[in-house]
């Protein structure tokens, strides 16, 4: 259970998994899960936004899609803009995954344009931060997310969500202690103090993300600076995903 007031968001990153036919099955699963304890938004694919959109229009689940392009519309080739996105359904985006930052070479500045982009359609954008391997045995953690939020924040979006995700835990089945992972939330939580004020970073959600599962996800948000999850392999299927959400609650 989260020790916090604010209430906890769980989200489910299907990167590039999951055909028609699953989306469909894993909404029904997911809305027969009947009130949840949290609030849950789902990132998939483009070619699967309308079909998830359409699926959870009658529910409180949120849609979201991974990526954004900074610009409305223009020669951009396999790129989406937010306007696409908010004409598929989606509330929500992504920005600043860490496998965009890798495998597509993000910077941090285009990131902060991209979580800008997002609040002129209204999504809110969902910036994911988070040190590698290396960096955190060097002992360079706190400067790569001081660097990587302060990038993001200044002169950047105003309403946003944050996902703290450790590189080496991602995908990797090598979660991030709850101590490990609660110094890094506190660390960042003092940060938007400092960038928006005590009352405001009070507020804001901090998810924690990487190789979370049903077994590791109540001791995690048992920590007073994790609200909630971004869940990549375990959000795939939707038993664990709602036993992820459910951990969330009063009751686990
Ligand atoms: P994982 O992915 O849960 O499979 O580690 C998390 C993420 O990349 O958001």
């Amino acid at each position: 259970m989260s020790p916090n007031q604010r209430r906890p968001l769980v989200g489910g990153n299907w990167k590039m998994h999951l055909l028609r036919d699953d989306a469909q099955r894993f909404c029904g699963t997911l809305l027969a899960g009947g009130v949840l304890p949290a609030d849950v938004v789902i990132f998939p694919s483009c070619t699967l936004l309308q079909t998830v959109a359409d699926a959870l229009s009658d529910s409180e689940v949120g849609c979201g899609g991974q990526d954004i392009h900074p610009e409305e519309r223009g020669a951009h080739t396999g790129d989406v803009s937010g306007s696409q996105l908010v004409d598929a359904g989606c509330s929500w985006v992504l920005c600043g995954h860490s496998e965009r930052r890798q495998d597509h070479g993000e910077s941090d500045d285009l990131i902060r344009q991209k979580a800008l982009s997002a609040l002129r359609y209204g999504l809110t954008p969902l910036i994911c931060v988070g040190e590698t391997h290396s960096e955190r045995q060097a002992g360079r953690t706190f400067e790569t997310l001081e660097r990587q939020l302060r990038a993001a924040l200044t002169e950047g979006p105003a309403t946003f969500t944050l996902a703290y995700e450790p590189i080496w835990a991602i995908g990797t089945g090598e979660t991030a202690t709850p101590e490990i992972a609660q110094e890094a939330h506190a660390f960042l939580r003092g940060l938007l103090a400092e960038m928006l004020g005590d009352i405001a970073a009070d507020a804001k959600r901090i998810l924690y993300g990487g190789s979370v599962n049903p077994q590791n996800a109540a001791d995690l948000i048992s920590k007073p600076d994790l609200d909630g999850f971004l869940v990549g392999g375990a959000s795939l299927d939707p038993e664990k995903f709602l036993a992820i959400i459910r951990s969330c609650g009063s009751d686990s």
